[in-house]
């Protein structure tokens, strides 16, 4: 791998190994560095497939398996034969090794409540709520959905689902009811677990109505569970719905008293399904990504350990993304629990109730590792550096960066002004298929270089190739994998040959991650951002395709196409063009009405941020959409905040190009 990336220059990654420690820990810091012994490329490079086993090794199997990998290109099989419990591992492992008074969770809501949570407090929630979702008839194998703000609830429930074996499908809270249908429809969910609200800015965001409107319509969901968070009234439907308090503590008139305090944790297959998380593809249906057990498990809590150089003992890990995304699932659940780390989990808005939260979070909880994405950055880069310099940062050890390409300006701001110059900076690049982390620096060990994100992290298998799908050395192409990975998605839930088609038919033999990316000068690697028709809008995925049904379900309009176009805060902006139906007017109220039903089709980070009228769309003449076109107009024109309607001239320009250059996309 390491030898793919710089191929042809004879240089080999241990030349960018830093000679000294150039961002020593803090004075008085214990080094027990888990990952400065630079051997750790060589060793993975060896023997690849070894390495993983000995990184499964660091799991508690309740028997080993009979087979590292069985690799029969798309399907991989990790550690087949091998039987384990994530719950276990993430708990009781730790409680029996004496950890048990080690906070697990420090829990800090957006209106200043707080709540630590130790290892053994994690494990009696667990245990009785997952004696809960069985008493409500979930069995090993079902699929529980899940919808609710940033409590230690939702880790709860994660866990609880896979201590009994059932799959959970966490349904990011800002979606919409109609997306959490769709999800519910398509994984079949049995029951659904909700609060009746979550903090956002200052207001109580009524999260159990949403769910409500969702479950019309969803014949699946026998019982629905609701956590209390907001308070105020709430609509419950006498023998669906429960209170999440009254199941624990017996009170809940249908459910058949309280819950046993024990429960054991299911014998699990390495490779049986662990959870479901849908993600946004290039058609208007998202993708049930599939995550298995034991090479799931190994990856996270190998990567969580090797790319933040962790102390378990006394490291206080941040990782500021939502549960509800892949980021969330890896690094604030699986991966720091099975480590036996300390983790913060923060409910609310960076700028709630002033523009320092963030940095008075870190001062408070002693943070030592902060992850976060680059739209979050550049955030608090325009916000201006008082307010981190107001705060107490000298705890901060290391610095990650996740979710799309972090610009050499924001990853030096971040390394100056929350780094204070002494902590290395992580950029991570992988998605919701890869499961984990797939390339990134290892702190101590890889020099590393603004806004690059350098190697592919031992283990793992990765190139740049042209439009034949051959290797490039130096210079741009398409990123791809060249070999399976024990995270790695298991396929799509349902749909077999679209797990194929999107991943596997584009380079033959290869994985191929729908980004682009080059390899400079110096052999390290560049993310260009995706290269097909995914958006990334502050590190989120939005399909243009799936924004653009939603602009056509509006009774005004005939035709949209919807391109991300270049944003200096959040990565990519949603600029939508539109041409309405004879007669309907292009006015600023159709342009808001517009963005409202994306908003409440998809969830507000949908919302365009522009719409622009134009009489027509520019087309191929097989009739294709020529979306490039479009991106250009987006990008060279400032367009605004909202609503434009195209001047003449723009829609002249298009048609003209539109015309010479036909068969284009
Ligand atoms: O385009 C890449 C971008 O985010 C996409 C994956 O999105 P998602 O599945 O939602 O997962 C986000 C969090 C892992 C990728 O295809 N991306 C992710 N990390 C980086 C990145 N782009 C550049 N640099 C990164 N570090």
């Amino acid at each position: 791998m390491s030898e793919d990336v710089s191929r042809g220059t004879g240089a080999t990654i241990e030349d960018y190994f830093l000679e000294d420690r150039r961002f020593p820990p803090p004075a008085g810091f214990k080094d027990q560095a888990v990952v400065s012994d630079p051997s750790i490329y060589s060793r993975a490079d060896e023997d690849w497939v070894g390495f993983w086993a000995e990184q499964a090794d660091d799991l508690d199997w309740f028997k080993k398996w009979d087979e590292v990998l069985s690799w029969e290109l798309p399907y991989a099989r990790w550690f087949d034969g091998g039987q384990l419990n994530v719950s276990y591992n993430c708990l009781d492992r730790h409680v029996l090794a004496g950890n048990g008074e080690r906070v697990a969770y420090y829990f800090e809501g957006e209106p200043g409540d707080s709540r630590s949570i130790t290892y053994r407090e994690l494990l009696e929630e667990v245990e009785k709520f997952a004696n809960v979702l069985k008493g409500l008839g979930v069995k090993k194998g079902d699929r529980v959905a899940v919808y609710m703000p940033m409590i230690p609830e939702l880790a709860v429930t994660m866990l609880s689902c896979a201590r009994i074996g059932a799959v959970h499908s966490v349904v990011f809270g800002g979606f919409s009811p109609d997306a959490l249908r769709g999800r519910i429809l398509d994984a079949e969910a049995r029951v659904l677990v909700t609060a009746d609200g979550g903090w956002r800015r200052g207001k109580a965001v009524p999260l159990k109505e949403g769910a409500d409107a969702a479950l019309a319509g969803t014949p699946s969901v026998d019982h629905v569970v609701v956590a209390r968070r907001v308070g105020g009234s709430t609509p419950m439907t006498p023998g669906r719905d429960h209170w999440w308090d009254e199941l624990m503590d017996g009170s809940d008139p249908v459910a058949g008293g309280a819950p046993d305090e024990h429960c054991e944790p299911e014998v699990m297959e390495a490779e049986d399904l662990l959870y479901l998380l849908y993600t946004s593809g290039t058609t208007a249906k998202p993708k049930g990504i599939m995550h298995t057990t034991g090479g799931y498990l190994t990856q996270v809590a190998y990567t969580h350990k090797v790319v933040f150089d962790l102390h378990p003992e006394s490291d206080v890990f941040w990782c500021a993304a939502d549960i509800g995304w892949v980021t969330g699932h890896s690094y604030i659940v699986y991966g720091p629990l099975a480590n036996g780390a300390t983790g913060v989990i923060y409910e609310g808005t960076p700028d709630t109730p002033g523009k320092d939260r963030w940095w008075s979070i870190v001062e408070k909880y002693r943070v030592t590792i902060l992850y976060a994405a680059p739209t979050a950055i550049r955030t608090f880069m325009k916000w201006g550096v008082e307010y981190p310099e107001a705060h107490d940062l000298s705890s901060l050890r290391v610095l990650g960066s996740v979710g799309e390409p972090i610009n050499p300006e924001a990853w030096i701001w971040y390394q100056e002004k929350i780094g204070r110059a002494r902590c290395p900076v992580v950029d991570t690049w992988w998605q919701t298929e890869t499961g984990a982390i797939m390339i990134s620096p290892l702190p101590g060990i890889t020099a590393t270089k603004p806004g690059s994100a350098t190697f592919p992290i031992p283990g793992t298998g990765v190139e740049v190739v042209d439009d034949q799908g051959e290797p490039v050395t130096r210079g741009g192409g398409y990123l791809t994998l060249t070999r399976p990975w024990p995270a790695m998605l298991r396929g799509i839930y349902g749909d077999p040959e679209r797990y194929k088609e999107t991943y596997w038919s584009r380079f033959e033999g290869r994985y191929f991650a729908g980004d682009g990316a080059k390899i400079d000068d110096d052999g390290y690697l560049w993310l260009l951002g995706r290269i097909d028709d995914v958006m990334n809008v502050s590190g989120h995925r939005v399909s243009t395709t799936e924004v653009e049904s939603a602009l056509v379900d509006h009774p005004s309009v005939a035709e949209a196409a919807v391109v991300g176009a270049k944003d200096e805060t959040t990565g990519q902006a949603i600029v939508a063009f539109v041409t309405v139906r004879s007669g309907e007017p292009t006015d600023d109220a159709t342009g808001e009405s517009l963005r409202a039903h994306v908003a409440s089709l998809i969830g507000p980070i949908a919302r365009p941020k522009t719409v622009v009228f134009t009489d027509e769309l520019p087309k191929t003449r097989s009739g294709k959409i020529m979306r490039r076109l479009l991106r250009d107009v987006a990008e060279g024109r400032a367009l605004g905040d909202t609503t434009t309607l195209a001047d003449p001239g723009v829609v002249d320009e298009i048609r003209r190009l539109a015309e010479v250059s036909p068969g284009e996309e």
